[in-house]
């Protein structure tokens, strides 16, 4: 198999590397992030397979928070020693088993789960989940323990749907390689969490930030970037195995973050984008044959920060997003009826 070869087809997103391009359900992503909130992104993303409508799966992702809650909250416990995608793959756990339930029950509540099994982790818990709410602007306030502005709801909806579904990255592919052995829903979201925890993937954004921290002033920049090329390390939230131009989702997370801080015009975005600019050149002249572009992680840890989120968090935030993207890849996985199941070519010795 060579590193790009085509798997499967997929009417769930078209990721265009050579044009920076992204397309998820027929819309470009800046309008699909615009015009869409988390459950109409999920409805987006569902309604090939189930015909739910986004108010139907607003509700249901509310009922699913109320049900949970004092479950996931009596094991509260549990969760206070663990790393934030610990505390994800545990609430997934503790969903009860509810096979013979409506498949939009049992997928919301394992959504949930994700979003509550996070904030329990941090430590929230005073409040109790507003089943009426939109299911983001709830999350955030289970988690602040307070009502969140408008701005701040907005900020982190257009994350989580910004980074909702992308092609056949690797933890996507892992939760379709998992789903085809006809295992269950949980066991591919919990699959595709191992897979998103590498910094090659979703654990990139946090070592952004200490990078940024390391940094400093972009006057630092270009010696710090040469210093870390010349150890053989990379630089994080630069480079993508499809992209050959700028990742679209660095400029449309960008403007988030310059939305959410349109009040306070930010010295940390004015110094980031002074110091990317330089990373970019240093990375230019490092692989002048390879186009090494910004990439999604590097505005997604501004944003994150920018919202008061720990970096130790960041990738279990992703996965809050990604859950929509990795359930429509398991439903079309499983409309295949097909087992995965690549070969590889034997390099060991031979008998003698
Ligand atoms: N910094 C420095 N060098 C880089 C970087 C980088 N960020 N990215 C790639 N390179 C170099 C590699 O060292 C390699 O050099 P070599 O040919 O001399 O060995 C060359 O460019 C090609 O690298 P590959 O690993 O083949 O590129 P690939 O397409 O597999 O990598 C990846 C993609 C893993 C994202 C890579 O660019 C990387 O490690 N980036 C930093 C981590 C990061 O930002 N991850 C988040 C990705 S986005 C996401 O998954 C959500």
């Amino acid at each position: 198999m060579t590193s790009n070869e085509t798997l499967f087809e997929t009417c769930l997103s078209d990721v265009r590397g050579d044009e920076g391009a992204l397309i998820i359900a027929g819309w470009p992503l800046a309008e699909l992030v615009a015009k869409h909130d988390y459950a109409a992104a999920a409805a987006l993303l569902w309604r090939p397979f189930y015909p739910w409508s986004a108010p139907e799966i607003s509700a249901a992702l509310g009922q699913a928070r109320a049900r949970l809650w004092p479950l996931l909250q009596s094991r509260r416990a549990l969760f206070a020693d663990l790393s934030p995608l610990a505390a994800q793959r545990l609430a997934l756990e503790l969903c009860p088993d509810r096979a013979e339930a409506p498949v939009l029950t049992q997928l919301t509540e394992q959504v949930a789960a994700l979003g509550l099994g996070l904030v329990l982790q941090q430590g929230a818990q005073a409040l109790q989940p507003d089943a009426t709410a939109e299911h983001v602007s709830d999350l955030l306030r289970l988690w602040r323990g307070q009502a969140p502005s408008t701005a701040e709801i907005q900020a982190l909806s257009r994350y989580l749907v910004c980074v909702s579904e992308h092609g056949l990255n690797a933890s996507t592919f892992t939760a379709r390689v998992i789903a085809a052995t006809a295992s269950d829903l949980a066991s591919a979201l919990i699959g595709a969490l191992g897979a998103l925890k590498g910094p090659l993937h979703g654990g990139a954004p946090g070592p952004v930030l200490d990078m940024l921290d390391a940094i400093a002033a972009p006057e630092n920049a270009r010696a710090w970037a040469e210093a870390e090329l010349a150890a053989g390390r990379r630089l994080m939230g630069f480079g993508h195995r499809i992209y050959r131009q700028r990742d679209p989702r660095a400029d449309v997370l960008k403007q988030a973050l310059q939305d959410l801080q349109q009040q306070h015009a930010s010295e940390d975005l004015r110094r980031a984008e002074a110091i990317e600019r330089i990373l970019l050149q240093v990375l230019a002249a490092h692989k002048p044959t390879r186009a090494l572009q910004t990439n999604v992680e590097y505005y997604t840890a501004l944003l994150l920060h920018a919202l008061g989120i720990e970096r130790e968090a960041f990738t279990a935030v992703f996965a809050l997003g990604r859950a929509l993207g990795w359930s429509a890849h398991v439903f079309e996985q499983q409309a295949t009826g097909r087992l995965i199941r690549p070969a590889a070519v034997y390099t060991g010795p031979l008998p003698r």
